[in-house]
């Protein structure tokens, strides 16, 4: 079979990866993909948000499958450009990917479909925004409705920051993303990202993660993309997955198939786990998540691929089985460019990746941004490698991937010590 992979970041290279091990994938072709990815797959100079690149690129391949890897180009219908060109895709619609694109909509479907999730308004108009914030005490969770490379949610700590945050969204700090808001209660607890298939009807559960968001360790300072993550996640123990999948992923589901919008491809769920242990949904994303999606590839027992296609072709999830299986745990550390997030600093040389892969079979080096310049694997973006680890314990893992962290020689690199602290005190 022959694979397409849209994207060239840690997820992509992840699912090519683990997809590349499939005695069925005869062929996996990743567009745009990068340098870690040529080892493996055939990679092609076009952007993942060049819809009209991508859909000529399918039309020409023929593949069995494409598999869309981040959330801009499925928010932008490629999806359903490849499905009028009769092209499998596992990845939802325009539409469907409205719970990651837009979070009013989300909001809004997670009320109508009963979901728990914290209070909210949607406004576009600042002296109504500030007037609903009284119902709030601090901190204040103000988000941009649209898609804002993950910077879009503002915490603020007092009253006053809050009604700043109004009038800088509103006012397009974050572009048209921000031309409407939506305000939300603060929701206390521990964090946990959870992760489904669907067919469009039938959901199954995959894994759960947890990532570190912050640039700094004791998760401190601005938010990332995500400086690390582990799986499994302690405290989403199968009885919680169980829960999260019947209060939240099936009616979520149902609602969105209801509405004309079926819902197809991996949903990723952002969960707070209340103090008391309630699962609550902080947000939906319509991808993997990134770097989880590194350790819940690296965990993978057998194949996803079967899954996948029963997504994307009809088959149905409903005769699939067997879901996932899974083993050991897996940590990944991210290794991002010094000045990231603001500004990250490129062109640095990276030597040593072979030497932390020649560290044993447990470990897998993931590129994100790097790019050639001649011999010399250079950076070229925020987080630039994921090294990520299998171990018999959370604690092996961590220890394994730090182990080849120390293998790489980049000066101009950076990483947290402490990923995966929650799982350690809790193993
Ligand atoms: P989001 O992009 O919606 O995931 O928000 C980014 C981060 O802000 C989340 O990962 C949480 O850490 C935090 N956050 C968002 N919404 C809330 C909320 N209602 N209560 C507490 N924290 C939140
Ligand atoms: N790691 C968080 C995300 O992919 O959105």
């Amino acid at each position: 079979m022959k694979i397409l992979i849209v994207g060239g970041g840690g997820r992509e290279h992840a699912l090519a990866w683990r997809l590349k091990q499939s005695p069925r994938v005869t062929s996996l072709v990743c567009a745009p993909g990068n340098p870690g990815m040529t080892r493996i797959a055939r990679c092609i100079p076009i952007k993942a948000e060049d819809i009209e690149g991508q859909v000529r690129l399918a039309k020409d391949e023929r593949p069995h499958l494409v598999i869309i890897g981040p959330e801009a180009p499925l928010a932008m219908g490629l999806a359903d450009e490849l499905r009028k060109a009769d092209i499998p895709v596992f990845g939802p619609s325009a539409k469907a990917a409205q719970l990651e694109s837009s979070k009013g909509f989300s909001k809004d479907m997670m009320k109508a479909c009963g979901v728990p999730t914290a209070e909210y308004g949607r406004f576009t108009e600042a002296a109504a925004a500030k007037a609903f914030l009284d119902r709030f005490e601090a901190p204040y969770v103000l988000k941009a409705d649209g898609l804002a490379s993950g910077k879009g949610v503002v915490i603020a700590q007092t009253r006053e920051e809050a009604d700043q945050a109004v009038d800088d969204m509103l006012a397009g700090q974050f572009g048209d993303a921000s031309r409407e808001l939506v305000i939300e209660e603060f929701m206390k607890g521990e964090e946990a990202s959870f992760f489904a298939f669907s067919d469009g009807e039938t959901a199954i559960a995959l894994a759960g993660a947890q990532d570190h968001k912050a640039v700094g360790e004791g998760d401190t300072g601005p938010n990332t993309g995500g400086m690390g993550a582990y799986s499994p996640a302690p405290i989403l123990d199968q009885a919680m997955q169980e829960r999260v999948m019947a209060e939240v992923v099936d009616p979520i589901i149902k609602g969105m198939a209801e509405r004309g919008m079926p819902y197809l491809g991996v949903l990723y769920v952002g969960l707070m786990i209340s103090p008391e242990g309630n699962p609550r949904v902080v947000e939906f994303n319509c991808r993997f998540g990134d770097p989880e999606c590194q350790v819940i590839m690296a965990r993978l027992k057998g194949e996803i691929l079967p899954l996948m296609l029963a997504c994307a072709t009809g088959t149905g999830l409903k005769d699939c089985k067997r879901p996932a299986r899974f083993e050991d745990p897996a940590v990944c550390v991210v290794l991002a460019a010094e000045g990231y997030p603001a500004k990250p600093r490129t062109g640095t040389v990276i030597r040593g990746v072979d030497k932390a892969e020649a560290l044993g079979d447990d470990i897998t080096v993931f590129h994100a941004g790097t790019t050639m310049r001649g011999d010399d694997l250079v950076s070229a973006g925020g987080r630039v490698l994921g090294v990520t680890a299998r171990g018999d314990t959370i604690t092996d893992a961590v220890k394994r991937a730090y182990e080849a962290v120390d293998a790489i020689d980049w000066p101009e690199g950076f990483c947290r010590r402490d990923i995966a602290w929650r799982a350690l005190g809790k193993a």
